[in-house]
């Protein structure tokens, strides 16, 4: 047998074997732009919708943040998903500080969105941080939810926790590895590491204060947790405008105030009167209500350094 003859017998059982490992990724974009495949996880600014699951189109429903639902807020260019969860009859659900006042439906059938989501755009890197007021258990409740619906296969574990803001891996990386969703929790993961893709936000992450009044966005460091140092976490601002809904105590923003706080302009100054805090760096995180109002995606692709 000639030796060319040889190599084309065997050359399709190398490129089988090897597959795996260096299957070229579908398209050469990580999160829509080729650049942040060799881009640190750390070293990205991501476009965060708040109360990601308190949406509804109703006006009248004042206790929404947001318009869109889930898939949409993903399909405009959402790349972290904050939700509060309750307990509700038994079950995790995501409301608006209570279910009785907004019910987004179960954990459970949430994550399942998301993952349809995620099985459709095999080249996205998706953050979702939770919060858990209620304490609820890791491994009872929350893990459970994550491994029915699909999405504890593609959770991220790093190597140490915490892991400092210049050691994440690359966007590339992550894809790659098929491990493209990092998943923080408010509450409960600083405790209790028995979950190991369920990572503790504030020793990894620091925000901005929350239900802010002010629509200058003074930025200061409000919640973290060590031992790492502050420039050594990411960040994130909660870059929305609220109001105390009619005297109730329930602090909501107003949609009418959204084109403006979700202008470039409020969100780049809320974002340079942070940088002296985190050594000069844009925050990795911009989180908004009603991300269909406004640029903020214009606001976060330039922060990236893409125009
Ligand atoms: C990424 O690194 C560049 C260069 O150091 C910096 O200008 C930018 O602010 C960083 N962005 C984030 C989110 O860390
Ligand atoms: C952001 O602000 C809201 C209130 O405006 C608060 O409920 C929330 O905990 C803050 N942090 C996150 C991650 O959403």
């Amino acid at each position: 047998m000639l030796p060319s003859a040889l190599f084309a017998l065997l050359a399709p059982i190398a490129i089988a074997v090897a597959a795996p490992i260096c299957q070229p990724r579908a398209s050469g974009e990580c999160n829509g732009h080729a650049e942040l495949c060799d881009r640190s996880y750390g070293n990205i600014t991501f476009f965060g919708a708040h109360d990601s699951f308190a949406f509804s189109e109703d006006p009248f429903a004042l206790a929404r943040d947001q318009e869109l639902d889930i898939t949409s807020q993903l399909n405009l260019g959402v790349r972290l998903l904050q939700a509060q969860s309750h307990m509700n009859g038994g079950v995790l659900h995501f409301c608006h500080t209570s279910c009785a006042l907004f019910d987004g439906g179960t954990v459970l059938s949430y994550l399942q969105t998301v993952n349809t989501w995620l099985q459709a755009n095999p080249n996205e890197v998706l953050t979702l941080l939770f919060t858990n007021p209620e304490g609820v258990s890791l491994p009872n409740v929350w893990a459970p939810a994550f491994q029915q619906s699909g999405i504890a296969d593609l959770a991220f574990v790093p190597s140490a926790v915490p892991t400092k803001q210049s050691d994440w891996p690359t966007l590339g990386e992550l894809i790659d590895a098929g491990k493209r969703v990092v998943v923080f929790l408010d509450a409960g993961a600083d405790i209790d590491r028995s979950v190991p893709y369920i990572l503790p936000e504030f020793e990894m992450i620091w925000e901005t204060p929350f239900s802010v009044t002010d629509a200058s966005f003074p930025c200061s460091v409000d919640r973290i947790a060590g031992p790492l140092g502050t420039t050594d976490h990411m960040y994130m601002i909660n870059h929305s405008l609220n109001k105390n809904i009619l005297d109730t105590g329930i602090i909501v923003s107003d949609p009418l105030d959204a084109k403006t706080t979700n202008g470039v302009t409020s969100i780049l100054a809320n974002a340079a009167g942070c940088e002296p805090l985190s050594a000069g760096r844009s925050p990795n995180f911009v989180l908004l209500d009603f991300v269909n109002i406004g640029q903020g995606l214009q606001a976060v692709n330039q922060l990236n350094g893409f125009s």
